[in-house]
């Protein structure tokens, strides 16, 4: 097993085991995201393998690792002004954080930055909490969540 596969399977175990039972499902995640994210989004480790969606896929940026991670970060793209401000403001992507973006990336935005007319370059909206759980239990496999912000979110 490689390094890079053990941390990926280091990482599934840990979703599995340490979450707690009102989270998504990543089975039910995965095909979600395969039909309503692959056409913008794939998952690309540091080692250039993809993971989830389809190869050179650029119209969103890389979702590996984006539990964790400060939004608007991924080097390269060309984001819209307003996830590059709400990331230098704080917003590093969590469960919570998510959910409300993936249901409605304007309004989340502007209700973060508190600027009416914040923007989303991002045009797809998840119709139900449930699914985007699902789909964040999807991705939570493909990043590193610490310890610490799991005993976070458990005890919140
Ligand atoms: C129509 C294309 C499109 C679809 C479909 C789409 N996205 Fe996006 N997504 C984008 C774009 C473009 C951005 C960059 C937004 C910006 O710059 O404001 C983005 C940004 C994001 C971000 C922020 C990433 C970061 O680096 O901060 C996340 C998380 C995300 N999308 C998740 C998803 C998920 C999960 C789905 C499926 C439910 C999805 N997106 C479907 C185009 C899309």
């Amino acid at each position: 097993m490689t390094r890079l596969s053990y941390a990926t399977f280091g990482a599934m175990a840990f979703a599995m085991t340490a979450f707690p039972a009102f989270a998504g499902d990543p089975a039910a995640g995965e095909s979600a995201f395969t039909s309503q994210c692959q056409n913008c989004h794939n998952v690309t480790n540091d080692a250039g393998e993809v993971l989830a969606g389809r190869p050179n896929m650029r119209t969103g940026p890389n979702l590996y690792g984006v539990i964790g991670r400060q939004a608007g970060t991924i080097e390269g793209f060309r984001y819209g002004a307003s996830i590059v401000d709400a990331g230098e403001a704080g917003l590093v992507w969590n469960e919570d954080d998510l959910v409300p973006y993936l249901l409605d990336p304007n309004t989340f935005l502007r209700e973060t930055l508190d600027e009416r007319r914040a923007r989303s370059q991002m045009s797809f909206r998840v119709r139900d909490e449930d699914t985007a759980r699902d789909i964040i239990a999807f991705l939570t496999q493909f990043s590193e969540v610490e310890d610490d912000d799991a005993e976070e979110e458990s005890e919140g």
